[in-house]
């Protein structure tokens, strides 16, 4: 049976996927808790990403070569970038760009030396079952969450994005920063620490993956207060609720 890795960024959002898993066990491995069990039948490795790039590849690899993962699923959230893309809406990632590589002149800006390329692809079958798990997870959404919360963060229509995620080993928290970010890059919807490393790890091992994240803030001035509260309040429940909808 194929065994399938659900990634999170935040205890909290590994919490609600350990509830999906009545069987799971931990083994720790580079000081890192994998939670081996069950999810709606599939063989299935939970584990925390690790904050910032060389953290996310080491779980990345260990999910790949050490527990013989075929595919990787990842639940965060991230910074919005993109005109529109706010705080509650969801962005799949079809591609991922490091922001922060910088091998100029040697190599243009952004690309990975050795790769022959600056932005690395989603899985796009992966990609795509997460696409409908999204969908129906927005749509349950607002019962989920309560009026309350609805009302205090503004999610009454939140909406899915796709493209463009960019990481780097930086929390995004200034607007100068941030529209620097938009203006060397306009495609970019969202900004994580994360999700491009995983992606040249999964590039390396040709494993798929897929990676969402949801809006906890717009990397700006506000991002440093935004970022918490909806994690205490919010984010959790989105990733629970897309990988119930991704295994059912
Ligand atoms: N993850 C969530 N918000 C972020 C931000 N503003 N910058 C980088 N990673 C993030």
């Amino acid at each position: 049976m194929s065994r399938i890795a659900i990634v999170a960024a935040l205890h909290d959002e590994l919490a609600s996927v350990l509830a999906l898993m009545p069987d799971e066990h931990r083994q720790t491995v580079a000081g890192r808790a994998f939670w081996v069990g069950h999810l709606h039948g599939q063989d299935v490795v939970a584990v925390l990403s690790g904050i910032g790039k060389v953290a996310a590849a080491t779980t990345a690899a260990l999910l790949i070569q050490h527990f013989g993962v075929q595919r990787i699923v990842f639940t965060g959230v991230a910074g919005g970038l993109g005109d529109g893309v706010n705080v509650g809406d969801v962005v799949l990632a079809r591609c991922f760009l490091q922001h922060d590589m910088d091998a100029s002149p040697l190599f243009p800006r952004h690309e990975v030396p050795g790769y022959d390329r600056a932005r690395f692809e989603a899985d796009a079958a992966l990609t795509d079952a997460l696409e409908l798990a999204c969908d129906r997870m927005l749509h349950t959404l607002p019962q989920r969450l309560g009026a309350e919360t609805v009302a205090a963060f503004g999610l009454h229509t939140p909406r899915l994005h796709q493209g463009l995620l960019i990481s780097g080993d930086r929390f995004v928290a200034t607007t100068a920063e941030s529209q620097a970010l938009q203006r060397e890059l306009p495609d970019a919807l969202a900004v994580d620490m994360e999700g491009a490393a995983f992606a040249q790890v999964c590039h390396d091992f040709a494993v798929p993956l897929a990676v969402v994240r949801t809006i906890s803030d717009r990397a700006d001035d506000a991002a440093h207060v935004d970022f918490p509260r909806f994690l205490r309040e919010v984010a959790s429940r989105y990733s629970g609720a897309v990988i119930e909808a991704l295994f059912t």
